[in-house]
């Protein structure tokens, strides 16, 4: 009988696409994927550090699924992966009897070899090195387990080293992944007929500017010329060779956003109308503070490249209230920014401390109660932004991506726009991984919902 694994991702996109490639290896030595913690041989869980409370939060999980997981008599393994494990190291151990194996973010591949060491008796596993180069894990497309939208690592790490930031600690130096592998893959997904990739990095406008890696093995007929280019130049060929029809990105930079990503989203109709620009302040001061290496009008001017493309570009961001030293007038200058902007979506964080980081060094100013008041505040006046930017989409024709059953009702489906909104809709089984046009009749907060035009596609 195979032996079964348990796996469930906290954070970011990164970390859905590491479970993946942690399934797949784990696949590859026999191990089958179970949802019940509580049948599992290995529980693993994957971590997300980036605010206190996200970090905090894998504690309580692994008390709560070792409860799960000790219903059936038995004694599976515990692991950790993913940020925590790449900055608490050997620190879990100590904190956490229970937890026998720890693996960084970058030893995904390497999780068979430490179940192993577990297996012919070593009490604990660990493989917490950052630097790897060469062996560097991918995943074909035929591994892929996020059904209908494929993700495409294009960088990983980060070098910008904004002052509240954790993730260049839990993913090291920055890397690209040269552009021939990347076709290859985008190719090859296209081929076993997915509509959707995203393409994933912490700064994705950085690409091709520093270090690279290598894959963990030469891709047949992979073709290197394309190494030298920059991101635009990447999603210009992207658009071409590809075969996709629908290709989206995050996270852009606003210091490394430029005018010729704009050009190359208007000149590929498969390359979507959505960039994810995070301001995270409207104050200088602040952006100065962070270490971002923006200020709010540089901010402004790649806004306005955007809104006057083509396309109608949606842009959605982050912003970070209540970092030590914003007063009320850098705050207002907060508000002022989204109010300009004018993004369909945006993230509101509440500031969160990280060891290591040099904010953790500054003295906190902002109390929490004026955090809560301010993340309240930023909240409402996006809720009236979002309002505007959705009524828009009233009685208009949308491609949708039909990706799963909705949450709320089991005859309505759920998918993306090419911007990126969410929109439910009366659809059938046979209609999922499929292309349909939605024809809206209603706007919600943070959807649409819209009936499937008579013929679909
Ligand atoms: N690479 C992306 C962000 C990765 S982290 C970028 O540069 O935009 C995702 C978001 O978490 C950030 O955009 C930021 O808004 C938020 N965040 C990161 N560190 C944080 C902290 N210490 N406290 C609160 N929010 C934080
Ligand atoms: Fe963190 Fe800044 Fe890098 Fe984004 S760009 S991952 S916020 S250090
Ligand atoms: Fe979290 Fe790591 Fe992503 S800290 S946001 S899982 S890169």
């Amino acid at each position: 009988m195979n032996r079964k694994f348990y796996i469930e991702t906290h954070g970011c996109q990164m970390n859905v696409h590491d479970t993946e490639k942690a399934s797949h290896a784990l696949g590859g030595a026999g191990y089958e994927l179970t949802a019940d913690a509580g049948e599992a041989d290995l529980v693993l869980l994957n971590t997300c550090m980036v605010r206190e409370k996200a970090a905090r939060k894998v504690y309580t999980r692994i008390g709560e699924l070792k409860r799960a997981a000790g219903r059936g008599g038995r004694a599976p393994i515990f692991g950790v992966m993913g940020c925590v494990a790449q900055a608490e190291a050997e620190r879990i151990f100590e904190r956490c009897r229970e937890v026998r194996l720890v693996v960084g973010t970058q030893s995904v591949a390497r999780l068979p070899d430490l179940v192993g060491e577990l297996s012919r008796g070593f009490p604990r596993a660990i493989d917490v090195r950052l630097e790897r180069g060469a062996d560097f894990y991918e995943l074909g497309a035929e591994a892929r387990q996020t059904p209908h939208v494929a993700f495409v690592t294009i960088t990983e790490g980060c070098n910008k080293f904004c002052s509240f930031c954790i993730v260049p600690y839990t993913r090291g130096r920055e890397r690209s992944r040269p552009a021939g592998r990347i076709l290859l893959e985008a190719r090859a997904l296209a081929r076993r007929g997915f509509h959707e990739a995203h393409l994933l990095g912490q700064n994705v406008n950085s690409y091709g500017l520093s270090g690279r890696y290598r894959g963990n093995s030469p891709p047949p007929g992979a073709s290197p010329p394309g190494d030298e280019l920059t991101f635009a130049g990447l999603l210009d060929l992207l658009g071409r060779a590809s075969g996709l029809a629908r290709i989206k990105f995050t996270t852009s930079h606003p210091r490394d956003f430029d005018a010729e990503v704009v050009e190359a989203i208007d000149r590929h109709e498969n390359l979507c109308e959505w960039v994810h620009l995070p301001a995270q302040s409207g104050s200088d001061r602040m952006l100065r503070a962070m270490r971002r290496g923006y200020t709010r009008r540089d901010y402004l001017e790649k806004i306005a490249l955007i809104k006057t493309a083509r396309k109608e570009i949606a842009v959605t961001g982050d912003m970070i209230v209540g970092f030590p030293g914003e007063t009320e007038e850098d705050f207002a200058e907060t508000l002022r920014l989204v109010a300009e902007t004018e993004y369909d979506g945006l993230y509101i964080f509440k500031y969160s401390p990280r060891a290591r980081t040099p904010a953790a060094a500054y003295a906190e100013t902002v109390a929490e109660e004026v955090k809560t008041e301010r993340f309240l505040r930023l909240q409402e006046l996006q809720m009236r932004v979002q309002k505007g930017r959705y009524a828009r989409y009233l009685g208009r024709e949308v491609e949708v991506l039909v990706e799963r059953v909705s949450a709320r009702s089991a005859t309505d489906y759920m998918g993306h726009t090419r911007s990126q909104k969410v929109v439910n809709f009366p659809c059938t089984h046979e209609y999922l991984g499929k292309l349909v046009k939605v024809k809206i009749e209603k706007v919600m907060g943070h959807s649409l919902y819209g009936r499937m035009s008579e013929n679909g596609v």
